[in-house]
């Protein structure tokens, strides 16, 4: 059987570390995209010959990216995109941006890396998507569907539109044989968490708990997977069920 491809976005850290693990460990091979340099920190095989290096925030830009990705998919196919990078900005000492706080450069910076590249992403590899009859996973955020009180507007509202955009992927891609979903951590044991927010999860996780990345990687790959697949247009809420 030839080894599927994937390739990840934000995969250095958090989350996308702990996707990139759970899917070499299954067999991937996991081609990763971020700001940074591989990190020597995420040791699955292949990792560094595999990284492209790329900032999202430069949207104009992608397209050099782009053909990078599609060089190294051998047999043109590409068997998961999971748009995982995302960015949610503080204020000083670490506080939340509102819209009263929040410069038009924050909006379009954040939009640039949680939605716009996403749907760029997508566009650029559709060929090579539908080829392997794929699949996509958009990381959405609880903060998309309520007021939360560290994740600021800009953030909040680009997850809402990423929410809405992976419907939209989901009815125009479904045709061509590609499946589109999303997954909404909740609060996950990661850099991008603020201070306070352990005990946040305690007083409102009725898990009381913070989940951990690797419970959000394994949601991940069931999506990609082959028991996922009439899954389609669907956000999966890995929250210890805070969204009820
Ligand atoms: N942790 C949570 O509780 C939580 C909750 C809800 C949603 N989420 C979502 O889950 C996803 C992963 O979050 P996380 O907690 O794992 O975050 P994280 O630890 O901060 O990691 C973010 C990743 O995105 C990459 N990234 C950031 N800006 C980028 C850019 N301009 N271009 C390319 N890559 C960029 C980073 O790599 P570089 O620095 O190398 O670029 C890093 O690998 C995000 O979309 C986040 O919104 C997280």
């Amino acid at each position: 059987m030839t080894q599927r491809i994937l390739l990840l976005t934000g995969a250095s850290r958090g989350i996308g570390h702990a996707t990139g693990k759970v899917f070499a460990d299954n067999g991937w091979r996991v081609l990763t995209l971020s700001r940074q340099g591989f990190s020597p920190r995420c040791p699955w095989l292949g990792g560094p010959e595999n990284h492209i290096q790329l900032d999202l925030a430069n949207v104009e830009h992608l397209e050099p990216g782009l053909e990078e990705i599609r060089r190294r998919l051998p047999e043109g196919k590409l068997d998961a995109l999971i748009n995982n990078a995302g960015i949610s900005p503080k204020g000083p000492e670490n506080s939340r941006l509102g819209v009263l706080g929040s410069a038009y450069q924050t909006w379009l910076q954040v939009f640039n890396v949680n939605l716009f590249s996403t749907a760029l992403l997508a566009k650029g590899l559709i060929d090579q998507l539908a080829a392997a009859k794929g699949s996509i996973v958009n990381v959405t955020s609880i903060a998309g569907t309520r007021v939360h009180p560290y994740a600021g507007a800009a953030y909040a509202s680009s997850k809402a539109a990423l929410l809405t955009l992976t419907r939209e992927m989901a009815a125009e891609f479904a045709p061509l044989g590609v499946r589109t979903n999303a997954i909404s951590p909740g609060e996950i044991d990661t850099a991008i968490l603020s201070p306070g927010t352990a005990a946040f999860a305690d007083r409102e996780v009725p898990m009381r708990r913070l989940g951990k990345p690797v419970e959000v990687a394994n949601a991940i790959y069931f999506l990609c997977s082959e028991a996922a697949s009439y899954v389609n247009g669907t956000e999966l809420h890995i929250n210890g069920g805070q969204h009820v």
